[in-house]
């Protein structure tokens, strides 16, 4: 079979390097790819979002089945256009994706599944927004609507600051059209879990928890970041912790997707918020997470097509993948100035001295005469397995002192809340 990744980040090189690893693949091509898995799949020139271009791409080169990475494919409507001329496609419908590019879609899909999430209320102009908030006298969480490539939510820490938040969404406009309509949300405490799963539209198969980290810095300081980096296992969301939240928040909204007429098939993505009155659910993502992928993936003992491909056809039925034992940790190395500016091209070295059994996943390199330059803000997710999360932990921080380039840097402290946790079963 020939396979086509849709997308370019280290999430898409992860699935490609895994893709590569199939029996069943005679090819893997991607759309566009990056300077990393142009080494070792075929980039086919093509943008993420270039439907019509990636329609006629699938049909000359007959490509066997298709991977959307990225919520922007899915809201391009990749996947409503290659289903119909037959095409396997593992990824939403844009009906079905609007579990994500509408925060709003999502929490009414929610109350018709009878899923847990904070209450909540839409407003479409700022000011009956910041009435309510005035009459309320405390913070809310305030998300854009709309799709906003992690800028879309503000976490103020009272009414005032939730008034100011209003305004740089919906008057500022700091993710344009995105927040024309906004949610403003109860804000929840907890810790947070990342639960990923394959949806065939009706049967749900749960991959292992992660925890990602999104701010820049050390301790949850700084900005908003695409992620920093991530872990999994989860010492705090066991298995049986995944089962439940299985019947009581994937299954149940894929049942109302697929009774409403857009069944839901891809990855699903739940961000979880896990407190003293149980698991509450933050948001959908309608694809694999981008760190979350790197480091759920080199954990998967089985081979991934056959399980997309299940998914695709509807077919998840009796599927039960196996795991490593082994934990992972990812660190991403990322340019001095992310998310704000920040100066690329340069060198990159070190890349050849990892030791086995860690991955270095590309998000923003370029290939020069030498070697790969720096041509991104996240630049690479450094992932490590081992037997435990610290044996994983103390591999990737090893290895990630043998990677240098002008003004590297990442966060110290991931997984190591897990440190005093109990050791994996
Ligand atoms: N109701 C809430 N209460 C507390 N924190 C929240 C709440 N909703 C979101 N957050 C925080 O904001 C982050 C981003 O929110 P999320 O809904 O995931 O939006 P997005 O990923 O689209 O920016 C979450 O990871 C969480 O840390
Ligand atoms: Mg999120």
């Amino acid at each position: 079979m020939k396979v086509l990744i849709v997308g370019s980040g280290a999430r898409e090189h992860a699935l490609t390097w895994k893709a590569l690893q199939s029996p069943l693949t005679d090819a893997v091509y991607c759309a566009p790819g990056s300077a990393a898995t142009a080494s070792i799949a075929i980039n086919s020139g093509l943008q993420a979002t270039d439907v019509e271009g990636i329609a006629r791409f699938v049909a000359e080169r007959d490509i066997g089945l298709t991977v959307i990475g990225p919520e922007a494919a899915v809201d391009a409507g990749l996947a409503d256009r290659l289903g119909p001329s037959g095409r396997l496609v593992f990824g939403p419908t844009r009906a079905a994706g609007r579990i994500e590019s509408s925060k709003a879609f999502a929490k009414s899909l929610m109350a018709r599944a009878g899923v847990a999430t904070p209450a909540y209320r839409v407003f479409e102009d700022p000011a009956s927004a910041k009435d309510y908030v005035r009459g309320e006298r405390r913070a809310f969480v305030v998300k854009a609507d709309g799709l906003a490539k992690g800028k879309g939510t503000l976490v103020p820490r009272d009414a005032d600051e939730t008034l100011e938040c209003i305004d740089t969404l919906m008057l500022r406009k700091t993710v344009g059209a995105a927040a024309d309509r906004i949610v403003l949300e109860e804000k929840i405490e907890g810790r947070e879990v990342s639960l990923m799963a394959l949806v065939d539209g009706e049967r749900v198969v749960a991959l292992p928890p992660a925890c990602d980290y999104k701010r820049a810095l050390d301790d949850d300081k700084g900005p908003n970041t695409g992620g920093m980096g991530g872990y999994s296992p989860v010492s705090f969301f066991n298995e049986d912790d995944v089962t439940r939240a299985v019947d009581t928040v994937l299954r149940p909204v894929a049942r109302v997707l697929q009774e409403e007429g857009t069944p839901y098939r891809g990855c699903l993505y739940a961000g979880l918020m896990v407190g003293s009155s149980g698991v509450q659910v933050l948001e959908f993502n309608a694809r694999f997470g981008d760190p979350e992928a790197q480091v759920v993936l080199p954990r998967l003992a089985d081979d991934l097509m056959p399980l997309l491909e299940a998914a695709a056809r509807g077919e998840l039925g009796g599927v039960k993948p196996s795991w490593s034992r082994q934990a992972s940790v990812g660190v991403v190395l990322a340019s001095r100035g992310y998310p704000g500016t920040y100066q690329t091209g340069y060198p990159i070295s070190g890349l050849g001295t990892l030791e086995p059994g860690v991955f270095a996943f590309h998000a923003g390199t370029s290939a020069g005469a030498g070697g790969y330059l720096t041509a991104g803000g996240r630049v690479l997710t450094l992932v490590a397995l081992g037997d435990s999360i610290a044996e994983a932990r103390d591999r990737a921080y090893r290895n990630v002192d043998r990677i240098s380039f002008h003004g590297v840097t990442c966060r110290r402290d991931l997984a190591l809340r897990e440190l005093g946790a109990p050791a994996l079963p």
